[in-house]
């Protein structure tokens, strides 16, 4: 089918308006992809598209000269150079917005790309606040567009097959559910550098975009921005979310029920805001307890297994790492705890060990590979079905994570309404599910 009769097509069967200002692509067309942010995992998810011949480079945006004369070097072709994404967005021949830039600009430039017709692939944390992850969704929803939040393990095969086996409650039911970010920074993290004057004015404004104006300090910018409250959550968001979204996909659960978390910055001597010792506890219905361990400024392992996550059922425990999982039967399964007497132990001498294994260990592996998360939304956009990591799911994960620094902020115990995203017992904690945009700069 050519690509008119294929709109008129789609458009007889009464498919969205929003596709109609977009083109509607067959199994073998090439995708035409614009790029907003090009810095390290900007970098890192276009190799991940180069991989697949039907991903076209047409458009780069970033506020560096050299990231997007990189990025033109790799592309096939001859992408056209924007400084401004409002441009790139106005660009006919850009069907899809990659975004890779700092998490306080995802919710702006991700409601103008569905705005203006495109498809688009986000990086995650998806927001910097619940408020704009909610028009997020509303947004992609409202437009029809195909969306994938860049939470890449949800389309590497091992993590689907440890979902799966969680779920199907091979390991019973998992009560505790945990991850870990333990890396320490100890004593002098990411530096200390002065505030100065910003080496380019232009490019500072457009960094800081929607954030509040601060005085410049180059720890605020390329990749440490990470480690700042006004454009990132942090570790919690950070690492946090990619955790927080196996568990959540583990456990099929969608949100929490109640958040409490402690921490701070208690040695890393650098100009860090976030913590660099910190614990959140969620509890979701299951009931499970949900764990966030960061650990910046201590010893490492995590744990004695050295996995990013654990879930602990009542039979047995799903370990995960970055390329494989594994599950250890618990020994201690349908043993009777409580009260014995003298006599009682002769017993169980003379019957052998009461422990009984309740299931057979099992391992698998794979690889975490962003191409095929790539692939995966390169698909969705031909067939205008869901990704793997949809802006939904992208919302559940981002939005669970930034209700722990909430916590933190407010120092409490919260307790959240899912339907409704709003906390119940704390009124002054609900001011932090949104803020106030600097001017010029609006959420829509
Ligand atoms: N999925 C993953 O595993 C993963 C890994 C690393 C980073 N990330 C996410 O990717 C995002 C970017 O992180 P990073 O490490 O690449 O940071 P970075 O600082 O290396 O890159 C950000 C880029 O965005 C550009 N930029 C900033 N404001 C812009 C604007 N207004 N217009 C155009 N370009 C602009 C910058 O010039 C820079 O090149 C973050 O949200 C981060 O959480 C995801």
């Amino acid at each position: 089918m050519n690509e008119l009769t294929r709109r008129d097509f789609t458009r007889g069967l009464g498919v969205a308006t929003a596709l109609s200002y977009s083109r509607i692509l067959g199994a073998n067309d090439r995708l035409r992809l614009g790029y907003i942010g090009l810095g390290n995992r900007g970098d890192q998810v276009h190799d991940a598209f180069l991989e697949h011949p039907d991903a076209q480079t047409v458009a780069v945006c970033d506020l560096r000269d050299d990231y997007m004369d990189l990025a033109i070097k790799k592309s096939r072709g001859t992408p056209k150079k924007y400084k401004e994404y409002k441009k790139l967005l106005e660009d006919k021949d850009v069907d899809a917005a990659v975004i890779c830039t700092p998490d306080h600009w995802h919710a702006l430039m991700f409601i103008e790309a569905c705005n203006a017709g495109k498809d688009v692939y986000v990086e995650k944390p998806l927001s910097l606040t619940v408020m704009e992850g909610r028009k997020m969704v509303e947004t992609a929803q409202r437009t029809k567009r195909v969306t994938q939040v860049g939470i890449h393990r949800r389309s590497a095969k091992f993590c689907q097959e440890a979902a799966e086996i969680v779920r199907s409650g091979a390991i019973g039911q998992v009560t505790v559910a945990k991850g870990f970010h333990v890396q320490n920074e100890w004593p002098k993290g990411i530096g200390n550098p002065p505030d100065e004057k910003p080496p380019n004015e232009w490019e500072w404004e457009h960094w800081l975009g929607p954030a509040p104006k601060k005085p410049y300090n180059r720890n605020r910018t390329y990749y440490n921005f990470r480690w700042f409250h006004d454009y990132s959550g942090g570790q919690l968001t950070n690492f946090g979310v990619h955790y927080m979204d196996m568990l959540r996909w583990c456990l099929g659960q969608d949100a929490p029920k109640a958040v409490v978390a402690m921490g701070g910055k208690y040695a890393v001597q650098d100009n860090r805001e976030i913590p660099d010792t910190m614990e959140v506890l969620w509890e979701f219905d299951g009931p499970t307890l949900v764990i966030f361990t960061q650990y910046n400024a201590s010893a490492a392992p995590p744990n004695l297994n050295d996995a990013e996550m654990e879930l602990r059922g009542t039979k047995g425990t799903m370990y995960l790492f970055g390329n494989r999982w594994e599950v250890v039967p618990e020994k201690n399964a349908e043993k009777l705890f409580g009260y014995r007497t003298p006599l009682d132990r002769g017993i169980e001498k003379s019957y052998g060990p009461s422990r009984k294994q309740a299931m057979e260990p099992k391992s698998g592996k794979g690889s975490a590979n962003t191409a095929f998360h790539a692939r995966n939304f390169l698909d969705g956009v031909k067939s205008r079905g869901k990704c793997n990591c949809d802006i939904l799911t992208g919302h559940l994960s981002t939005s669970a994570t930034i209700l722990g620094n909430i916590a933190l902020k407010t120092r409490s115990f919260l307790e959240w309404d899912t339907k409704n995203e709003k906390f119940t017992n704390n009124a002054a904690a609900n001011k932090y599910l949104s803020y106030q945009y600097r001017a010029p700069y609006k959420l829509p």
